[in-house]
């Protein structure tokens, strides 16, 4: 198991709270069952705490990984600690060859992050971890707890198929790959788009989780 600071054990016993507080909203949306069962390549952009936890959960699942920063040339540490054929390459170049793309990025990143490659992103898969701290993300917070964190982030990335799911829970503590198989959480997650919902629950269970589906983006709840 990896390690929490008290800091992030107080927002994990946070997340935990409010997810006690679940009202049955766990109804199930059609979608094409075979969809998420192919291997897959995934590009996560940011390769921090949470880009490399979940990371290298889904890289020995057996999903090829690309890493993707500002900075690929310094990720030899990160891929390696991936394995499984994981590289590292620009957010371009990822975005391009993935079939799912992963933002675990500081939220203030996320506007020049569409600016850039929104388009690109189109009719891909998105999941998104980003969480909206005021502390460190400015301005953007406030506009984003506005309306709802995810909704806004959806709207910056209009055009893909966008999942809202790990935010609410701490990198340190999920397992590690080697520990996914006894690992016992429940992972929310909320999505508009009720076809993505077998590809959202096979990335949740490649990290031990359990997915608990919570209806649409509205839904999605914050720290
Ligand atoms: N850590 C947690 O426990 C946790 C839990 C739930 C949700 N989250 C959320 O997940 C997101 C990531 O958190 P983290 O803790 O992993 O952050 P982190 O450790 O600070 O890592 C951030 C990563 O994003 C990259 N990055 C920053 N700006 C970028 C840009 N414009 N383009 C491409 N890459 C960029 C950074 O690399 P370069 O600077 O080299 O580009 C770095 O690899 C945040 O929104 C956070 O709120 C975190």
């Amino acid at each position: 198991m990896r390690r929490c600071s008290r800091k992030r054990l107080r927002i994990e016993v946070f997340a935990f709270v409010l997810m006690l507080g679940l009202a049955g909203s766990n109804a199930p949306v059609s979608a094409d069952a075979d969809e998420g069962s192919e291997a897959k390549t995934i590009a996560m952009i940011g390769a921090g705490d949470m880009g490399q936890a979940l990371g290298n959960l889904w890289a020995a699942a057996g999903y090829h990984m690309i890493f993707a920063t500002r900075n690929p040339d310094e990720l030899g540490d990160v891929i390696e600690a991936a394995g499984h054929g994981a590289e590292a390459a620009s957010v371009g170049e990822a975005v391009e060859r993935a079939d799912i793309i992963t933002l675990a990025v500081p939220y203030k990143a996320e506007p020049s992050i569409a600016e850039k490659y929104g388009d690109a992103m189109k009719g891909k898969v998105l999941v998104n971890v980003d969480n909206a701290l005021e502390y460190r993300d400015g301005d953007i917070a406030e506009k984003a707890e506005a309306v709802g964190e995810a909704i806004y982030s959806a709207r910056l990335f209009e055009g893909t198929r966008f999942i809202r799911a790990f935010n609410l829970k701490a990198a340190c503590s999920f397992p590690e790959p080697d520990e996914v198989e006894s690992a016992d959480f429940e992972m929310p997650w909320t999505t508009n788009d009720a076809s993505v919902r077998p590809i959202a629950e096979e990335l949740i269970r490649a990290t031990g989780g359990t997915p608990v589906y919570e209806g649409g983006l509205e839904n999605a709840r914050e720290y």
